[in-house]
């Protein structure tokens, strides 16, 4: 029998996926692998899942999702990428390349800037250029947090108020757009924690979830509210976490300064790591952003231009060609500095580090 695709699944064939998805990468699970990303692997996404199948037989898949992401240097579109699965038996033949490559070119044609994913095959994903890139600081909390005394409430339950979750995730700099929608679907993601700190008026003053699925268990990775909150909440979830054993750590922008600062001055041990494996698609899109917000801060004449053979970056007549696609993407999102990619002269280092890294988040939720 020959092969088909890759190409999106048509609804008939759902279901067929889901078993596939779930055997493949659940076995185990008591849930299905679509509860755990309620906003990817939905049938209205199903035109950014790809699959190969025989007969109705799947062999391959991945799913893409498409985000806007407010950051402080405008809008940034954004496609995550998961799921990536081929069966036992076709391993090797190309078959995740096509539908990876096939994911690439929906997400460039919806105009996203760049593709993210997280994975830990660090080589499989540069051949098709993705590049670690991003920062993400991880803080692991072992020990009791001093919890500022405060007249708060605990809730150690999903079934909260979504709209109030919104108000406080969207004071967030940087995120995705998210809907009330996109919330309450999240908050049913199951095996997770969902704790939340409420004042003495009923108003909530911080959130924070801890798994997701079958991933991020004993993890923090979506969280929100003021730093005097929050820790008393994390200072809560400590002391009644549960699995006794493990510590509980808590991932965060390096961007959140104040609270990194706060759990560290509290024994937490800090890790920074990457984001995740980004690939560039639009460079001129990200470029034209970047030149934009170097105007702001005064610098009228950075050059940030990539042609048919390599990128040039400088300032005025100080300009520096690379081919490195690597380089790029880590000096672009982190965590490489300019000196460290290049021996930038003075004034186009000081422009560089004006505008970059892009202050770059996706929260736990959003993940694919
Ligand atoms: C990783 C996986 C998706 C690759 O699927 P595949 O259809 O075999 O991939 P391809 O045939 O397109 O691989 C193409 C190339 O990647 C290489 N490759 C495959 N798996 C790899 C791995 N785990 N690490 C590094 N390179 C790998 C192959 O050797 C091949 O290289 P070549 O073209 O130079 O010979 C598949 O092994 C799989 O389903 N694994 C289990 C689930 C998983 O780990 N998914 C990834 C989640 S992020």
């Amino acid at each position: 029998m020959s092969m088909e695709g890759p190409r999106a699944p048509r609804e008939s064939e759902l279901r067929g996926l889901y078993d596939f998805l779930n055997r493949e990468l659940r076995p185990g699970s008591n849930w299905s692998i679509a509860d755990e990303y309620p906003r990817a692997l939905q049938d209205f996404n199903r035109h950014n899942m790809r699959v190969i199948l025989e007969g109705e037989r799947v062999l391959s898949h991945a799913v893409l999702k498409p985000f806007v992401i407010k950051t402080p240097l405008g809008p940034i579109k954004l496609a995550g990428i998961g799921s990536v699965v081929t069966e036992g038996g076709h391993r090797g033949l190309g078959l995740s390349t096509q539908v990876l490559e096939s994911c690439l070119q929906a997400a460039t044609s919806a105009e996203c800037d760049i593709a993210i994913l997280w994975t830990e095959l660090y080589d499989f994903y540069r051949r098709l250029g993705f590049e670690l890139a991003g920062t993400e600081v991880a803080l692991q909390i072992d020990n009791e947090l001093p919890s500022p005394a405060r007249d708060l409430k605990f809730i150690d339950s999903a079934q909260i108020d979504a709209e109030a979750l919104l108000r406080l995730y969207n004071q967030h700099s940087v995120g995705t757009h998210r809907t009330l929608e996109d919330v309450r679907e999240y908050l049913r993601i199951p095996n997770s924690r969902v704790s939340t700190a409420w004042d003495k008026h009923g108003k909530l003053v911080a959130y924070a979830i801890e798994g997701k699925g079958a991933d991020l268990s004993g993890y923090i990775h979506e969280w929100g509210g003021g730093v005097g909150a929050l820790t008393a909440l994390l200072s809560h979830m400590w002391k009644t976490r549960r699995d006794g054993a493990r510590g509980l750590t808590l991932i965060a922008p390096r961007h959140s300064e104040n609270l990194c600062r706060t759990l560290q001055a509290a024994g937490a041990r800090r890790h920074d790591g990457h984001l995740g494996m980004i690939k560039i698609l639009r460079h001129e899109a990200i470029f034209a952003k970047l030149r934009r917000a170097a105007r702001q801060h005064g610098i009228g004449d950075l050059v940030l231009e990539k042609n048919d053979t390599e990128y040039r970056i400088g300032r005025g007549s100080q300009v520096y060609a690379t081919q490195s696609e690597q380089d790029m993407i880590r000096l672009l999102f982190g965590p490489a500095l300019p000196h460290e990619i290049h021996n930038f002269d003075p004034s186009t280092a000081q422009a560089l580090q004006s505008i970059l890294p892009i202050p770059l988040w996706i929260w736990g939720w959003d993940s694919v």
